[in-house]
């Protein structure tokens, strides 16, 4: 070995070798550590909250409606006197159901032509279940539903 040649195996080299395996472990323990929130996402329960949805008078006698909220969409029918409130997404593939009274039927998907009548019940078409119902309260005027709402999942 040459006099000015650096030593194999010396401190240098291991404190280097050391420095160099703890970062690669701390980035592979990262990756791990991503990768796992990735594989198992950690979702927060869901949980019914009630928002107002309309005031008791926007809705007609014998009438229904669909109210769009940033927490869901919520179809609501005065059915003689009796409010009754459905999730207004449709159980076939998820489509907004509409207010449109026909002779058996009185919600109507657009997109498969699916059915359902006063209870929620399936008329006609393809959808598999019936609607989601909601529990509806009258307050002061206003009435209000309560919906199932998960709140978002915020990035590490
Ligand atoms: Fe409503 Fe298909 S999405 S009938």
């Amino acid at each position: 070995m040459a006099k000015d040649e650096p030593r194999k195996g010396g401190r240098r080299d291991f404190l280097a070798n050391l420095a160099l395996g703890i970062a690669g472990l701390l980035s592979v323990g990262g990756f791990a550590s991503r990768l796992f929130g990735f594989l198992y996402p950690v979702v927060p329960p869901e949980q019914l909250v009630e928002v107002p949805v309309a005031t008791r008078n926007q809705i007609p006698p014998n009438g229904g409606m669909v109210v769009n909220l940033p927490t869901g969409h919520v179809a609501i029918v005065d059915a003689g006197g009796e409010l009754r409130a459905f999730s207004a997404v449709c159980t076939h593939l998820g489509c907004i159901i509409k207010w449109q009274p026909a002779a058996r039927s009185v919600w109507f998907c657009p997109c498969h032509k699916g059915t359902y009548d006063l209870d929620g019940h399936v008329v006609s078409g393809p959808p598999p279940r019936p609607l989601k119902r909601y529990e509806v309260a009258i307050r002061e005027g206003k009435v209000y539903v309560k919906i199932p709402y998960r709140p978002p999942v915020l990035p590490a």
